[in-house]
């Protein structure tokens, strides 16, 4: 079971992962945006630690309300909204839940990315985070029945393969669509800043 606690030791984890990766996903994002996604997500998740802190979360649903509304407050550009959408949309999926079983966890998730594709419009090969989510979230679906475990394994696999895939995508969405062509060969910040959230959980979800 993923319970309160381990929800909040995800939330710190992610908080230490985007500090020791800032430069990694500004230097993706100096190449086809503007040089701040690292930055934003290390600032961003280093509020949220305050915020949890500040206010301990009394159940799941509640820790992922107080990330979403510290990202939407404190991290502009395209990502604060998009993943403040993918953590509001996940506590509304655990309003007064204390544990989740592999069900409960996948539904998380689902709501969530469900969110990002409804607030970004991006939908597969338009080189964003969508391209890591949604592949995760099949095989998440996939190895459900397995556990806890080997479903969120599955997930970062997932995530893993398609974040590499978007360095030969054509950007659609956001500001790497500016270079058009020009934005190949190079990954995407938003998929691989996905893809370490999902790796990040399953190094504190995973039971
Ligand atoms: N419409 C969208 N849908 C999903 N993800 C998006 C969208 N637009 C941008 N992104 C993601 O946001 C990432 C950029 O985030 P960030 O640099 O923090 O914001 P900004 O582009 O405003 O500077 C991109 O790499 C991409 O993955
Ligand atoms: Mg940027």
């Amino acid at each position: 079971m993923v319970t309160t606690d381990s929800v909040v030791a995800w939330l710190h984890k992610l908080d230490d992962i985007y500090t020791e990766n800032k430069s990694y996903l500004t230097e993706l994002d100096s190449a086809i945006g503007d040089a701040d996604h690292g930055i934003n997500m290390a600032r961003g998740f280093s509020k949220v630690t305050e915020a949890l802190e500040q206010q301990p979360p009394k159940d799941i649903g509640a820790a992922c309300k107080t990330v979403s509304m510290t990202l939407i407050k404190t991290v502009g550009g395209a990502s604060g909204p998009l993943y403040g959408t993918f953590f509001l949309k996940g506590s509304m999926q655990t309003v007064g839940k204390t544990e989740l079983d592999a069900p409960g966890l996948l539904e998380l998730f689902a709501a969530g990315v469900d969110g990002v594709v409804a607030r970004g419009k991006a939908v597969l090969e338009d080189k964003t985070m969508v391209d890591a989510w949604l592949p995760a979230i099949e095989a998440m679906r996939a190895a459900v029945d397995k556990g806890i475990t080997p479903m969120l394994a599955a997930g970062v696999e997932a995530a893993e393969q398609g974040m590499k895939a978007t360095v030969a995508l054509v950007a659609r969405k956001g500001r790497a669509s500016y270079l058009g062509e020009r934005s190949k060969d190079h990954q995407d910040p938003g998929a691989t800043s996905t893809y370490l959230m999902l790796k990040a959980a399953s190094e504190t979800l995973a039971r």
